[in-house]
């Protein structure tokens, strides 16, 4: 039987064919991510543990003989025309795409134009990562399609310009390195001071990972994300300040002595959450290891609590998904997951009460807030795949 991910590809290679009436050069198909632990720590140099999860973006893509580049999205229904270098535009995911293709390709003398197609299953604005998996599936296509090398450290470096010079958000490396260096069956540590990568092999068959959405859209080019990125910048300054040799968070969590009470309270709960996050990371990573479901699920509540109280990115409708949760045997855990202020929750949930679960929550917070949770139980995968010469595929 034929997998979502192949039908997907299948799918958006016909849609290429019926548009442009050829067949595209390059495909490439990310998946979406969660991230099981270290949230709000990748701009700060930090730790995480994301992963690739079975959800795709599918984006094919052909040189044309005209000298615009022309993008059509299944999804919306909705397509663009373009010349490459005229960022004068438009809609936020023009921003994306154009940018991707920029910082992929913007520097070579090419006079042409490109045929795109954007087709994929990953629900959009629901916290995994929809626009990384875009990135990601543009800047490899397009670099495969003009033979250009790239390592993966110059692949998320990419992804991340993208944010930050077109879309114009300060996001970290998280969701991109997550959707290019994921591998099924194992989790991994990324270390964003060096993106060196840790990974775990993982035996998850008697537990779950289910994503539970509050419908509260998170606006994560709203200043609320930004304005975590300048506390922490805010606080590091200050401790510098303090301490010449100090030159990030890691460096306090190993001196164990260093006091960061000089910090005003608010800068200060900050700093305990990235510092506490860090160290949560390590613990999960022994969790895994050891099968300890209860461990893993204490580590990801004490970080919901963090994220809550110390980080402040929780929500309330996300604070009673959790709160709720609580009250039944088959959740050993659970946190508000991404970039925070609505979104989804990530929960960990006995094997075979998956259902219950869902059911069990659905009810309760269409009771109170009047509107249905959506949910999704999944699994991790590997992360982008590229294929080229599709003609003889
Ligand atoms: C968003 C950003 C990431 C990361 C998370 C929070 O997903 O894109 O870079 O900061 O929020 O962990």
């Amino acid at each position: 039987m034929k997998s979502s991910k192949d039908i997907l590809i299948e799918r958006t290679k016909n849609i290429f064919f019926e548009r442009y009436n050829y067949h595209p050069e390059v495909i490439s198909v990310s998946p979406g991510r969660v991230n099981i632990i270290g949230e709000h720590v990748d701009y700060t140099d930090g730790l995480s543990m994301p992963v690739a999860i079975n959800k795709y973006l599918c984006v094919a893509i052909s040189k044309n003989n005209k000298k615009t580049i022309d993008v059509y999205s299944e999804n919306l229904k909705e397509s663009f025309a373009t010349k490459l270098h005229d960022i004068s535009n438009h809609k936020i995911w023009h921003k994306y795409v154009q940018g991707s293709i920029l910082e992929s390709v913007g520097d070579l003398d090419y006079k042409g134009g490109l045929d795109l197609v954007i087709n994929s299953n990953i629900p959009m604005g629901k916290g995994i990562s929809s626009s990384a998996a875009l990135e990601l599936s543009i800047v490899c296509s397009t670099l495969k399609l003009f033979d250009v090398n790239s390592t993966n450290e110059e692949i998320i470096d990419r992804c991340q310009r993208v944010d930050h010079k077109y879309v114009g958000i300060k996001s970290g490396k998280l969701d991109q390195s997550a959707c290019l260096l994921s591998k099924r069956n194992s989790v991994f540590i990324i270390d964003f001071l060096d993106l060196s990568i840790d990974y775990i092999p993982v035996n998850f068959e008697k537990v779950s990972w289910v994503l539970i959405d509050s419908g509260i859209r998170r606006e994560l080019a709203s200043s609320k994300y930004h304005k975590r990125v300048e506390e922490c910048e805010e606080a590091l300054k200050i401790l510098i300040k303090e301490d010449k040799n100090l030159k990030n968070f890691r460096d306090i969590s190993e001196r164990e002595y260093f006091s960061i009470d000089s910090l005003p309270s608010k800068l200060r709960r900050r700093v305990v959450h990235i510092i506490s996050e860090n160290k949560r990371v390590i613990s999960m990573k022994n969790a895994i290891k050891n099968n300890h479901f209860l461990d893993i699920g204490t580590i990801l509540y004490e970080s919901h609590k963090s994220l809550r109280d110390n980080y402040e990115v929780s929500s309330k409708e996300i604070d009673f998904l959790i709160d709720s949760s609580k009250e039944l045997d088959c959740w050993y855990g659970g946190r508000i997951m991404g970039g925070g202020f609505g979104g989804s929750t990530i929960n960990l949930i006995k094997e075979g009460a998956e259902e219950a679960y869902i059911e069990f929550i659905s009810d309760l917070y269409k009771k109170k807030y009047n509107t249905p949770c959506e949910s999704m139980i999944i699994s991790f995968v590997d992360g982008v795949k590229t294929i080229d010469n599709i003609r003889a595929n």
